[in-house]
């Protein structure tokens, strides 16, 4: 016996050796790959000595400017190669001959202006967007490349037959940078892309969209535009863009990102967009300029499901609010999210709503949303977090006549509820309510949702659960973290308790009854608590044994005390 442990303590001290001494550059990875991290190291060149086995190199963010046969002909099971942010101007792609295992090859963002060509047929990812081609750098050898599924690349020029080498791979993503497109005297150009699920264009940030391409995709279900800045005369420039691109029936997603517009050219996007097949609309980061005026939509039948627009700036400083939002409240669409945006307010809906999902996340939205609006009865989700609601009476109000509102979202608000103030109400279709970090205090109890199940009131000012308030029978996830409570409550109004999360409190001595009160709870969390060494914490303690600990969450390391055996009161420092 003593050997064996012997040799377990040697085994352990030789493999801690070997790790020691590779550890600084080499770990192995979750598939126990050799993998050599040097990015951002100031290198100039490629090292010498590397370890033959490497699996994974990464030499991004450093100053190497060529790339020799000899610098890693030796790694023969290299599979993954990152070379991105360096500054290699030209590149022989047969120095990868003897690297037959090479999967995945990154050498964006560098220099390159010439590619010679040989075939790696295992690629699988092969990004050469952001460099300096002129033309899309294409030989025919990419044609092998039969397992690619990733291709990036850039060009300031597209011709009809630029991508004919690759036209029959069926490839997951491109990428293509056109940062450096400059638009040519004699017009429009032409270019197929035959197959591919994913087209990313990246255009320009700076200069007015301008690209005059006709680009057809077959497949295409997912088409995303980076860069993208409109004024009202280069409107129909992108909106003749996207006629062939957006024509196929696969296209589902349509995502731009940075988009600087006036706000008559987007309402024209949308409009165009409409009767199109896309089903799922984002746009991240959205500048509005110039100005805002009521324009006409024409809510047409449409395949859109979900607008999502998140970080909305809005440059344009006098305007109709009702002309901006009347666009958004009116929609046909199932799903609408504005977030982190400025807007102060959302109309009410004129006729039935086909609403079903709102999330306005970090808005500014005051208590006057939607006061007397009857018209959102489908709506089931709406999230307002991270806005200026203050009266809880109110929100419950708004909510009077959504019917089907089962999810409501007010948490980091300055929500309060005066006991004084008159009975609330509430629709009784909510099932889940969000009231976290609010200012609520125990009245909060006199104004909840007759059918709530989950109810979260973490981060408020709750010092105790008053006895008297109305059942919540269907209650069953409760979260009072983060409050100031002094007891854990009893479960005489909360019939089905199951959950209840109460850590971060004042609790000093936890009542050995809670658990026959709450005869239903499957999990509690109540450590961080400034528990006393006394005899109810001793019942506490032992009556959890008997409920089995994995109820208890973080027991036994959140609720310790100094002296676990001793009777005396003594004050205890609460870890985990
Ligand atoms: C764009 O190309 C497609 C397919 O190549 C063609 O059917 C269509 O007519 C072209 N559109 C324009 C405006 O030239
Ligand atoms: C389209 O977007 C939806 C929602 O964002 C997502 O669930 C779905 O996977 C996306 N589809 C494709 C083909 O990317
Ligand atoms: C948002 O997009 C603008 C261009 O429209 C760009 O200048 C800005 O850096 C972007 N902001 C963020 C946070 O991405
Ligand atoms: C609501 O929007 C915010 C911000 O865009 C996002 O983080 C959050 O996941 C969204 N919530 C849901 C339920 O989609
Ligand atoms: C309530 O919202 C907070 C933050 O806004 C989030 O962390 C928490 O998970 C939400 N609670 C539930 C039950 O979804
Ligand atoms: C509030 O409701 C309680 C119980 O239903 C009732 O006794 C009381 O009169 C109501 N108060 C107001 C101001 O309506």
């Amino acid at each position: 016996m003593t050997k064996d442990k012997d040799s377990t303590v040697k085994r352990f001290h030789f493999v801690y050796i070997v790790t020691f001494i590779i550890g600084t550059i080499i770990q192995f990875s979750d598939e126990s790959e050799f993998a050599v991290d040097m990015s951002n190291s100031g290198l100039t060149q490629i090292p010498k000595g590397l370890p033959p086995k490497t699996k994974v190199l990464d030499m991004s963010q450093n100053y190497i400017s060529e790339l020799h046969l000899s610098d890693i002909s030796f790694l023969s099971e290299l599979k993954v190669l990152r070379l991105s942010h360096n500054r290699i101007q030209h590149l022989d792609i047969s120095i990868f001959k003897f690297n037959p295992d090479l999967e995945y090859l990154d050498l964006s963002h560098n220099q390159l202006q010439k590619v010679s060509c040989h075939p790696i047929t295992n690629l699988k990812h092969l990004d050469l967007s952001f460099n300096d081609f002129d033309a899309l750098p294409l030989c025919k050898e990419f044609g092998y490349l039969t397992q690619l599924n990733f291709l990036g690349l850039s060009a300031t020029k597209l011709q009809q037959l630029d991508l004919l080498p690759i036209a029959h791979l069926h490839l997951n993503y491109i990428l293509l940078d056109l940062e450096g497109y400059y638009v040519k005297e004699n017009g429009e150009e032409s270019l197929q892309i035959l197959n591919t699920k994913t087209l990313h264009l990246v255009f320009h940030p700076n200069y007015l969209f301008s690209v005059q391409v006709n680009i057809s995709v077959n497949t295409l279900e997912c088409l995303q535009l980076t860069n993208i800045k409109l004024s009202n005369s280069n409107c129909q420039v992108l909106i003749k863009f996207l006629s062939e691109l957006t024509r196929g029936p696969t296209l589902l997603n349509f995502t731009l990102n940075h988009v600087e517009t006036t706000w008559k050219c987007l309402v024209r996007v949308f409009q165009f967009l409409w009767p199109r097949p896309v089903e799922y609309l984002n746009i991240y980061n959205l500048t509005i300029v110039q100005s805002i005026g009521e324009e006409d939509f024409t809510y047409s039948e449409t395949a859109l499901k979900a607008l999502k627009i998140e970080r909305i700036t809005n440059k344009v400083f006098l305007f109709s609010q009702t002309a901006l939002y009347r666009v958004f409240s009116e929609m046909n669409i199932m799903m609408l999210t504005l977030s982190d945006a400025p807007f102060i307010h959302m109309l009410c809906p004129q006729a039935t709503s086909t609403l079903k999902f709102l999330n306005f996340t970090q808005n500014v939205l005051t208590d006057s949303i939607f006061q007397k609006c009857s018209t959102l009865v489908r709506l089931e989700t709406l999230i307002l977090r991270k806005n200026e609601l203050k009266d809880l009476y109110k929100v419950g109000l708004m909510t009077k006549d959504m019917t089907s509102l089962e999810t409501l979202d007010v948490s980091w608000n300055s929500l309060e509820y005066d006991r004084h103030n008159r009975n609330c109400t509430w629709v009784g279709s909510i099932v889940e309510l969000n009231l976290s970090s609010n200012i609520l205090t125990d009245s909060v109890f006199r104004c909840l949702p007759p059918r709530i199940k989950v109810l979260d009131l973490h981060n408020n000012r709750i010092r105790s659960i008053p006895t008297d308030v109305t059942s919540l029978d269907a209650l069953q996830e409760l979260n009072v973290a983060s409050n100031s409570l002094a007891h854990l409550p009893g479960c005489g109004s909360f019939s089905s308790l199951s959950v209840l999360t109460i850590d971060y409190n004042a609790i000093s001595n936890p009542s050995a009854h809670f658990f026959q009160s709450c005869q239903k709870i499957r999990s509690i969390r109540a450590g961080n608590n400034p528990f006393r060494c006394t005899c109810e914490l001793r019942e506490f303690t032992q009556s959890i044994g008997q409920v089995a600990s994995e109820v208890v969450e973080g027991w036994p390391d959140s609720y310790k005390c100094d002296y676990p055996e001793s009777g005396s009161c003594v004050k205890v420092t609460a870890s985990g």
